[in-house]
């Protein structure tokens, strides 16, 4: 095992989880998320990377619809980098919903952690959003698509 790091699916958005939620986007991004913007419903979700007492360290957000799904955000406090938590989330968003073959996510151009992340799982660039992030940088469209599973697998 690499870590002691659980990742869990949020059910509701507590207001103490909000408040964990937003510690970290605070710490992670100089444009951060407003409070409105971590929901949960059908189509959305929230995922947590908690240490074993129960903080969380790190969250990703997803819309997911039929076999696509949207990655919005993935953020890991910087104590707590390259441990592989980042990676822990994307793969439980790659595995664990099951019927998503198409992922998508927009990142920063000049975010080479996080295009590092990406490229090692298996995502391309397939376009870019000029002006996109609202101090003006470019977002590089990335997207991957799983291979499907064959029966008796
Ligand atoms: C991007 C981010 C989520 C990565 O989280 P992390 O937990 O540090 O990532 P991991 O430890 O799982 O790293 C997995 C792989 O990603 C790549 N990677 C991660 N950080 C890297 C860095 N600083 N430089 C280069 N590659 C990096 C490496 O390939 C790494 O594998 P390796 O450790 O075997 O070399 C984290 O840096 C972060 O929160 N950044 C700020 C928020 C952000 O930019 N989010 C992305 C928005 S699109």
């Amino acid at each position: 095992m690499r870590n002691s790091i659980v990742i869990r699916p949020v059910e509701a958005v507590s207001r103490n989880t909000l408040k964990q939620l937003l510690k970290i986007e605070h710490a992670c991004f100089p444009d951060p998320w407003s409070p409105a913007m971590f929901t949960v419903s059908g189509t959305e979700g929230i995922i947590l990377a908690e240490n074993p007492d129960g903080t969380a360290v790190g969250f990703a957000c997803f819309q997911y619809f039929l076999n696509e799904c949207h990655i919005l955000n993935i953020a890991v406090l910087p104590e707590f980098r390259k441990q592989g938590i980042g990676q822990q989330l994307m793969e439980w968003m790659l595995t664990e919903l099951k019927n998503a073959q198409e992922f998508y996510l927009e990142v920063r151009e000049n975010n080479r952690a996080a295009i590092s992340l990406y490229q090692a799982l298996g995502f391309q660039p397939i376009g870019k959003r000029r002006s996109y992030y609202q101090d003006g940088e470019t977002a590089i469209v990335m997207h991957k698509k799983k291979k499907p599973e064959l029966f008796g697998q």
